[in-house]
């Protein structure tokens, strides 16, 4: 078979490494990738992601099998029903489907009709009802916009002043376009995070191992949000009564939801929960594999990955095995500094060969010359490559990950020095 994969990222390069296991892959084409993943069945082109009829057209062109559509904006923008409508299978929701995290008032008005448990919320289209509403509410109160902003759009408030200010970002400076016209307000919630990868074909649910992500860029969880400086999966916090507890309230109403909304969600649904006191509660849905949660969970998957992506896709996933390993995983991201700010790039960088119960992949290397392959190559984003180390405990995959991640070699890298930390003690 011949695979498209859309995405560059560490995300898709573990998609990429745990497709191209499937002895009928033949070639996979990815757009654009990255530098690291070039190999001898795989193809990089230069499109980006948001350039769907161009995907399709490349799709059509190289007479591809099956499509995996990895990021967010693609989905939004419907690059699975363009696919679809030139005759490509493709693995990932539908543009209406991919509503329930491009809108998070789609969102949480689809948990409210569903009663599905989720923090308390208000939405608002008119700054000044929204502004009046932040001058009376409970604090602390979580202020968010209502579209995609590169997971920079939430703001947890402890005073007035900060809650307005962010208001202020989103709908006066509009800091991140349309996507801040509409905002989600809503009550704080308090507990460990957890967030759920489920496989599904809009009617099937099959959860993948449970994960932590650490999103702030220093240790101690100080820092800016970051799209992700490290994971450790399974996420002790989650037993399996919760699991128990979130398929029964959680995972099933909202595909179920879906379905009876007329946009059944085929692909993956990512939970974002928060275990609260009085149970767990979705913090927010996104409508993909996680980043990066996908480096920490598919490592730990022992059945094949292609057969359960077409399964979403074709709608067989309650005939399909979809394994996971009792074991434990640890990623930890090796960043520029400076990241998520502004940072250096073109920093000489070499690739890390993977070893036992131990692999590496990367999201912000390019080629430091296009024409001269033999020069090498070099940074080209904030989060540069990961570790993901296995261990048959939390505790020795951690310290697995901590023994090699600065085999990510190259000027001025940085990562956080405490991922698991958190989990160990809850453990
Ligand atoms: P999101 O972009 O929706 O993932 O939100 C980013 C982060 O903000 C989450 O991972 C939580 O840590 C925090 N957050 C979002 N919503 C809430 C809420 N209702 N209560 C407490 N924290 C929240
Ligand atoms: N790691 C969080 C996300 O992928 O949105």
């Amino acid at each position: 078979m011949d695979l498209l994969l859309v995405g560059s990222g560490g995300r898709e390069h573990a998609l990429l490494k745990a497709l191209l296991k499937s002895p009928e892959v033949n070639k996979v084409y990815v757009l654009p990738g990255n530098a690291a993943m070039e190999g001898p069945r795989v193809k990089l082109a230069p499109i980006q992601p948001t350039q769907i009829t161009e995907i399709a057209d490349y799709a059509v062109l190289h007479q591809v099998d099956f499509a995996v559509v990895a990021p967010d904006d693609p989905l939004a923008l419907g690059a699975v029903n363009e696919l679809e409508a030139s005759g490509i299978p493709a693995f990932g929701p539908t543009q209406a489907a991919a509503r329930i995290e491009s809108s998070k008032a789609f969102a949480k008005e689809l948990m409210k009709k569903y009663a599905i448990p989720t923090a308390d919320f208000r939405i608002f289209s008119d700054r000044r009802e929204a502004a009046a509403y932040l001058r009376e509410c409970p604090l602390p109160v979580v202020v968010k916009a209502d579209g995609l902003a590169l997971g920079k759009g939430v703001t947890v408030a402890a005073t007035r002043e900060e809650a307005l200010h962010a208001l202020k970002d989103l709908m006066e400076v509009r800091k991140f376009g349309a996507s801040g016209d509409r905002v989600v307000i809503e009550e704080c919630l308090e507990g460990p995070e957890v967030s759920v990868l489920c496989f599904t074909d809009g009617k099937t649910v099959r959860p993948m191992v449970s994960s932590m992500d650490h999103k702030r860029a220093l240790d101690g969880d100080k820092g800016p949000n970051t799209g992700g400086m490290g994971v450790i999966a399974p996420n002790p916090f989650y037993t399996p009564e919760i699991a128990r507890e979130c398929m029964e309230t959680i995972f099933l109403p909202t595909v179920r939801a879906m379905e009876q909304e007329g946009c059944p969600f085929r692909g993956c649904l990512y939970f974002g929960l928060m275990l609260t006191k009085d149970g767990p509660k979705v913090i927010e849905y996104n409508s993909r594999f996680g980043d990066p949660e996908t480096q920490a969970v598919l490592p730990l998957m022992e059945s094949p990955l292609l057969p359960v992506l077409l399964a979403c896709r074709n709608g067989t996933l309650a005939e399909t095995e979809t394994r996971f390993s009792s074991r434990y995983a640890c990623t930890v991201v090796q960043a520029s500094q400076g990241y998520p700010g502004a940072y250096a790039k073109g920093a000489a960088f070499t690739m890390p060969r993977d070893g036992k119960d131990l692999v590496y992949y990367a999201a912000g290397v390019a080629r430091a010359d296009k024409k001269d392959p033999k020069k090498g190559l070099v940074t080209s984003g904030g989060r540069v490559a990961c570790v993901t180390a296995l261990g048959d405990t939390l505790r020795e995959a951690v310290e697995s990950a901590y023994a090699h991640v600065d085999e990510i070699r190259f000027e001025n890298a940085y990562h956080r020095g405490d991922i698991g930390q958190r989990a160990l003690k809850g453990e």
